[in-house]
């Protein structure tokens, strides 16, 4: 069967809505044990402290990002997208103190937004690996919506050393291939590219900041 891209973004959505109706519960109880590298990302952004900016996060689940973003750029404008409404309602209600913050309920993809061309940064976090087959096409869409200069952050699971872990994590939707990496140096200068151990190597995480030049 061919699938159009829109049913192909529809199933993927659906797939991870499905997942995320009962791990939204206890997302923020268990993750900050094996998402690594989410704490540091933003501090690799070049921008000021008081400088205003536009912020995207794609992927943006239960808004642990955009409270830090924030905290550590007291002026820039923040926009957050998800498809898991389980996941936007826990952000909505931890953002409630944070003013002027747009969260939109759809899937990044294939689109002419109004902020194509403009965007300043696009963040994701732990959300490529789980957007699949899609995750290349996301890469490219965010290059569109960045301005020059604009930069694209990016924390996500990298490899695994073994073939059953991989497959464990497959069941939750991620996929670790090494794959992101080379999609996003292909199209961005990176100014920050780490890959880093967890657990003693049982998996490796990537933090990458690119500039679209
Ligand atoms: C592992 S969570 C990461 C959440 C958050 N970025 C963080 O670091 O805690 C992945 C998030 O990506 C979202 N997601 C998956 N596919 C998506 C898509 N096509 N468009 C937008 N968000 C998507 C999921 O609903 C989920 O909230």
């Amino acid at each position: 069967m061919i699938m159009t891209n829109q049913e192909a973004h529809q199933q993927q959505a659906k797939r991870i809505q499905q997942y995320y109706a009962f791990q939204s519960r206890i997302y923020d109880l268990t993750r900050w044990s094996f998402l690594f590298g989410r704490s540091t990302i933003l501090n690799e952004l070049p921008y000021e402290h008081e400088e205003p900016f536009h912020l995207l996060e794609v992927g943006c689940g239960t808004g642990h990002n955009l409270v830090r973003a924030k905290r550590l750029f007291s002026e820039v404008k923040l926009t957050g997208m998800d498809v898991s409404k389980d996941m936007l309602s826990k952000a909505k209600r931890r953002l409630s103190v944070v003013p002027e913050v747009v969260l939109l309920e759809q899937p990044y993809g294939d689109n002419c937004y109004t902020w194509t061309g403009k965007l300043d940064a696009i963040l994701f976090s732990y959300a490529l690996t789980m957007i699949n087959p899609q995750w290349e096409m996301l890469i490219h869409q965010a290059y569109k919506d960045l301005r020059p200069g604009g930069y694209i952050a990016v924390v996500d699971f990298h490899d695994a050393r073994w073939l059953s872990f991989k497959k464990h994590m497959a069941g939750h939707h991620v996929r670790m291939d090494s794959h992101l990496l080379p999609v996003l140096e292909d199209n961005f200068y990176p100014i920050k590219k780490d890959i880093k151990n967890a657990y003693f190597g049982t998996w490796q995480y990537l933090q990458f900041v690119g500039k679209k030049v």
